[in-house]
């Protein structure tokens, strides 16, 4: 009798690991390894995640329309297009895999793409195709052309986060547009725009202009970033209606609480809050990316709210950078998984987060 054993390619999936948030010892803990907001959320959604505190024992509304309309509203978008996930927008990005791919089928992104692409793709025993991107003087940038170089007949889906974690960089309007022209009409272009609000390039479009438009593309988004509500667990995904209606069929019952639904949607008609962490995002992350650089050390250009520092191998490699700066409490996130060995990837944090985390590497960089 042999063990049961799972769907090919599961025990291919290297384990997910967040960032890391403690320091055993240390006095004060700077935590800018996950891409949190610093300015936390809404006091909004706070206000209307406490008041919705009760008739706990209820089963919720499980179409979340309450959220759907409050999204709809803040976007200008079909209510019946949405589809709420209530673990986050991580899940939705699984959720596509799993309507959509068979095994030996092909899921064509980026080298250093978000994890969870290859980890959904493998998941349901199908084939992550993984592109180079292109590496130029600002930073490393998903290659339109290699990616469409890469679908082949099998190819059902295309991930792209754009802004693209943990790079940084992002595809302008007219690429993904591009991207999209050169795809079959059978594959599927999935945008995760989870760090979209934080870039203000006039040339760049969060993917709501194209997944209204056509029918094989779809934009997901999270309340994770922006919001300040990763601990909430809640993402949205914009789609085409027979995309909602596939999503509909295989999502749980009752994806989201009450508590997410009020919260969400709190979250995302305070468009106050949402400018004003942009705001700060903008301003840290310019002294940041100018600090760090006139430390010696290469920094990517960052369209999101977070940067990407490029360590030498020798002595001031990034581990022993990330060493170091742990043992400040000035948490970073090791890249390796994403296969930048020699990177660690800083959130933009509050001001006393940010000037510590300088201070930290200016120390090490002696
Ligand atoms: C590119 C990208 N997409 C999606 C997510 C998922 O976020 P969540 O599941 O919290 O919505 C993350 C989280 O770090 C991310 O970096």
């Amino acid at each position: 009798m042999t063990a049961p054993t799972p769907k090919p390619g599961i025990l291919d999936i290297e384990l997910y690991v967040g960032g890391r948030s403690s320091v055993p010892g240390a006095a004060k803990v700077y935590k800018l390894s996950s891409n949190e907001s610093a300015l936390g959320p809404s006091p909004l959604a706070v206000a209307a995640l406490t008041a919705a505190a009760h008739d706990l024992e209820r089963y919720p509304d499980g179409s979340s329309r309450l959220l759907r309309d409050a999204i709809a509203r803040a976007y200008e978008i079909d209510a019946e297009r949405i589809v709420v996930g209530g673990e986050g927008s991580g899940p939705l990005l699984t959720m596509i895999a799993n309507a959509y791919l068979t095994p030996g089928d092909e899921a064509v992104f980026s080298r250093h793409a978000f994890l969870l692409y290859e980890i959904a793709t493998r998941a349901n025993s199908a084939k992550p195709v993984i592109v180079a991107e292109k590496v130029t003087n600002s930073g490393i940038r998903i290659d339109v052309e290699a990616m469409l170089a890469a679908v082949t007949a099998k190819t059902r889906l295309v991930y792209i986060a754009n802004p693209n974690n943990p790079t940084g960089s992002y595809l302008t309007r007219d690429e993904i547009k591009r991207l999209h022209a050169g795809l079959p009409a059978n594959v599927l272009l999935v945008i995760d725009a989870a760090y979209g609000e934080f870039c203000d390039a006039p040339d760049y479009d969060t993917g709501l202009e194209l997944a209204r438009d056509y029918d094989n593309v779809v934009m997901t988004r999270t309340f994770s970033k922006i919001h300040g509500l990763a601990a909430l667990r809640l993402g949205w995904a914009f789609v085409p209606r027979a995309v909602a209606d596939v999503l509909n069929r295989i999502r749980g019952p009752f994806p989201t609480s009450p508590l997410q639904q009020q919260a969400g949607a709190a979250a995302i008609l305070d468009t106050a809050h949402v400018a004003r962490t942009a705001t700060h995002n903008a301003k840290w992350r310019t002294w940041l990316i100018n600090e760090i650089r006139g430390l010696g050390l290469k920094v990517d250009d960052s369209a999101a709210n977070f940067v990407l520092i490029h360590f030498s191998p020798g002595a001031r490699d990034a581990k022993a950078a990330d060493a170091f700066l742990i043992a400040r409490g000035v948490i970073l996130r090791g890249v390796g998984a994403y296969g930048l060995p020699d990177a660690l990837r800083l959130t933009v944090g509050s001001e006393e987060a940010n000037r510590a985390a300088v201070a930290a590497l200016q120390e090490f960089m002696g």
